[in-house]
């Protein structure tokens, strides 16, 4: 039987560790070609062999920061000559900073909407150009769960993610006469490396938090990697311009 991904070529950022590494290995395991990427230097060069040899496939790791668009630019069409196309891009990068109003200073913001924002619509435009070539190609974008419900310490942080969910929209609109599908999965709490950091820091209540996610527990990478690989796949064909909630039923 065909695997979920068999060949399909994919673009993951922010594949170094958290939510990103665990799509980047569950689209390895589903046949796809791996391009993991990630601005720490060597961090996954270990894990990509590891993964190729265990799925038998491609991983293959590259270092850039999002933010240059000459370095996206030149990775972009670096596998596109190499591959002959790009199937999916998933754009999972992105950094927080949990920051109550009165306290998150303007490099802060400017910082999360450059990452979080720009560079995204930046990798849109430039995948989109290149799936167009073929007509076909899936998007899929990390939005969060406080675009939609909000969470204190998180005005700016989910300012950025609401603008994914406005974005996913309208470039599935932009997009769809280019055969270009464009989601996004709206993570709820999801134990990664970085929950672990924020809720050993703040000493918030995380019982609390769990007791109003209806599933009762915390998601783990895992459960966002599923979502995307579906949206990746051929199997979400009839899919575009949604914003999917892997949240556990949550209500923060
Ligand atoms: N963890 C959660 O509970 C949660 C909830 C909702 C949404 N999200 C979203 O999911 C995504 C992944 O979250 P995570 O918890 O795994 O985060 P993480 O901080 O653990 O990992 C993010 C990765 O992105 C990389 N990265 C950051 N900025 C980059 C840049 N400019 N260029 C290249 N790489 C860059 C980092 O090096 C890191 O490897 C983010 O977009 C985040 O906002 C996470």
């Amino acid at each position: 039987m065909e695997q979920l991904l068999q060949n399909k070529v994919c673009i993951i950022t922010g594949a170094a560790q958290g939510i990103g590494k665990a799509i980047a290995e569950q689209f390895a395991a589903d046949g796809g070609i791996v391009y993991a990427c990630d601005r720490q230097p060597n961090s996954m060069n270990e894990w990509s062999e590891e993964c190729s040899r265990k799925y038998v496939t491609k991983v293959i790791p590259l270092y850039f920061d999002i933010t240059d668009t000459v370095e996206v630019k030149n990775a972009f069409m670096a596998i596109n000559k190499k591959e002959g196309k790009i199937d999916a891009l998933i754009n999972n990068a992105g950094v927080v900073f949990n920051k109550k109003l009165g306290m998150i200073v303007r490099e802060e913001m400017e910082l999360m909407f450059k990452i979080n924002v720009i560079a995204v619509i930046e990798m849109i435009q430039l995948a989109a150009r290149l799936m167009a070539r073929n007509k076909r190609g899936s998007i899929v974008n990390m939005a969060s769960v406080t675009a939609m419900l909000g969470s204190p310490g998180q005005v700016a942080y989910s300012a950025t993610k609401g603008a994914i969910v406005s974005v996913t929209k309208s470039a599935a609109k932009e997009l769809a006469p280019s055969g270009i599908r464009v989601n996004a999965v709206a993570p709820g709490i999801i134990k990664t490396e970085r929950f672990t950091e924020l809720y050993e820091a703040t000493g918030d209540k995380i019982d609390e938090r769990i007791r109003r996610i209806a599933l009762g527990r915390l998601g783990n990478p895992e459960d966002i990697a599923n979502a995307c690989a579906f949206l990746a796949s051929d199997r979400s064909s009839y899919i575009s311009g949604q914003i999917l909630g892997v949240d556990g039923c949550a209500s923060i």
